[in-house]
C-alpha cells in the first residue's frame, strides 16, 4: 500500500508536547492558551434540542432536514445580508475542518490543479490540497497569484492565526479577478461573529458578492460561536451547482450529519443571544490577556477579529513558547501557520475566566 499519511507534514502539535509538560510542572497548573477550542458550557437550549431529538433510529440526509435547510438559509440572510437564498444555496457538512480536509478531493482537483491560501493559515488548507496530490501556493494577496491552472481560492476573513478582517472592497476584488479567471472562491468565515475591532463581512453579502453567488462559496462553523466544536455542526453557502456537485458525491460518500446536531443546530442559529453572552466571556478574555502581553513587553498585531492575539517579541516563536512555558503558559508558536510566523505565537483566548486570571498574575508577576 502506498502511504498516504507520506503526503502529509508532521502533525504540528506534537512539536509543543516538551513545552506543554514544561508549563504543566508550574504549582498552579498549566494554562493552555494553544488551542482554540471552546471550554464554556454548550448553552442549555442547545443541548436540550440535541437530547429531544435522541430518538431517531433512521438514517438522516446529507442535505439536512427542511427545518434544517431553512434555518441555513434564514440566518444567512439574517446574519450575513446574503440574498435570495434558496435551499439550493446550502448544504451541512460534517465540521468544518473535514470538509476543508476533503473538499480539493471531493472537487475532483489533483495534479496540476492548484489551491491558494494565504501565507499565514489554518493548516488544514494546505492538507486538502497535498491529500488531493494538487499542487498549493501561499500568497500575500490573492490579487497578485499566477492564475494559471488554479482552481481553488481560500480566503479566511477573520484569519486563522493572525485575527486580520478583510475589508468588503478588498474582498469584493477577490471575488470579482477569481470570476473573471474562472477560480472557485471559498471564503471560510467561521470566526465572522467574532469581530473586536472591525466588523467581518461575508462573501455573500452583496457589496462583495453583488447579490449572485456564483463562484463563491461560504464556509461556516458552529464551533467557535456556539461551543460547539464537539458537535461537529457546519455548513456551506453559495453557488448552487458546485453544492449541487458536492452533495452528490457526499450522497454517495455517506458525510450525513447526524440527526440530533441537525436539530441542535435549527435552534442554535435561531437564537442570538447566547452568541452575544459568549462574545461577552472572550471580550473580557480578551482585553486581559492583551493588556498582560502588553505590560510584558509583547506587541500585538492585528487581532481585529477571531479568537486569537497575534503576539510578538521580535524573537523566535519557538524561543517565546520556551519562555511561557516556563511561566506555566502554553502558546501556539506562529511557524504552525507557515514560515511567515516564525516570530509570532498565537494566544488562544479559549481558557476559563480562572485560567485567564491565572495567566494575567503569572505575566504580570
Ligand atoms: C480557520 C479555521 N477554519 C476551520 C476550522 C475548523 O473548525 P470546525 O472543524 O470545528 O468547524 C478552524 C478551527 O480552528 C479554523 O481556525
Amino acid at each position: 500500500m502506498p502511504s498516504v499519511s507520506d503526503r502529509l507534514p508532521t502533525f504540528p502539535w506534537d512539536r509543543l508536547e516538551p513545552y506543554k509538560t514544561t508549563a504543566a510542572r508550574h504549582p498552579d497548573g498549566i494554562v493552555d492558551l494553544s488551542v482554540g477550542t471552546p471550554v464554556d458550557p454548550v448553552p442549555p437550549l442547545i443541548r436540550q434540542a440535541l437530547t429531544e431529538a435522541a430518538d431517531t433510529p433512521g438514517y438522516p440526509t446529507v442535505w439536512g432536514t427542511r427545518e434544517l435547510r431553512d434555518a441555513l438559509t434564514g440566518w444567512c440572510e439574517r446574519r450575513l445580508g446574503a440574498r435570495g437564498m434558496t435551499e439550493r444555496n446550502v448544504l451541512p457538512v460534517v465540521g468544518s475542518k473535514e470538509l476543508v480536509a476533503w473538499l480539493p478531493t471531493q472537487l475532483g482537483l489533483g495534479p496540476g490543479d492548484r489551491v491558494a491560501f494565504p501565507r499565514l493559515a489554518y493548516p488544514t488548507y494546505e492538507v486538502g490540497a497535498r491529500l488531493a496530490r494538487a499542487e498549493y501556493v501561499a500568497y500575500d494577496d490573492p490579487l497578485e497569484l499566477d492564475p494559471a491552472g488554479l482552481k481553488l481560492l481560500w480566503l479566511n476573513s477573520p484569519s486563522n492565526p493572525t485575527g486580520q478582517v478583510l475589508p468588503a472592497e478588498k474582498l469584493r476584488a477577490v471575488v470579482a479577478w477569481a470570476r473573471e479567471r474562472g477560480v472557485l472562491v471559498l471564503s471560510d468565515e467561521c470566526y465572522l461573529e467574532l469581530g473586536w475591532e472591525a466588523d467581518p463581512v461575508s462573501v455573500l453579502h452583496p457589496d462583495v458578492c453583488g447579490g449572485s453567488h456564483e463562484g463563491i462559496v461560504a464556509v461556516h462553523s458552529l464551533s467557535k460561536r456556539s461551543n460547539l466544536a464537539g458537535y461537529r455542526a457546519a455548513f456551506i453557502a453559495g453557488d448552487a451547482a458546485v453544492l449541487g456537485e458536492l452533495l452528490q458525491i457526499r450522497k454517495h460518500g455517506g458525510m450525513m450529519t447526524p440527526a440530533p446536531v441537525q436539530a441542535a443546530t435549527v435552534v442554535a442559529l435561531g437564537d442570538d443571544t447566547h452568541v452575544a453572552a459568549q462574545r461577552d466571556r472572550y471580550r473580557a478574555r480578551r482585553a486581559a490577556l492583551r493588556g498582560a502581553l502588553e505590560a510584558a513587553g509583547f506587541r500585538i498585531e492585528h487581532s481585529e477579529a477571531s479568537l486569537y492575539l497575534w503576539a510578538t517579541r521580535d524573537e523566535s516563536c519557538w524561543k517565546t513558547v520556551g519562555g511561557l512555558a516556563d511561566q506555566g503558559i502554553l502558546v501556539a508558536p506562529g511557524d504552525f501557520y507557515g514560515p511567515a510566523g516564525e516570530s509570532h505565537v498565537r494566544v488562544a483566548l479559549t481558557a476559563t475566566d480562572e485560567r485567564v486570571n491565572a495567566a494575567v498574575s503569572r505575566l504580570k508577576g
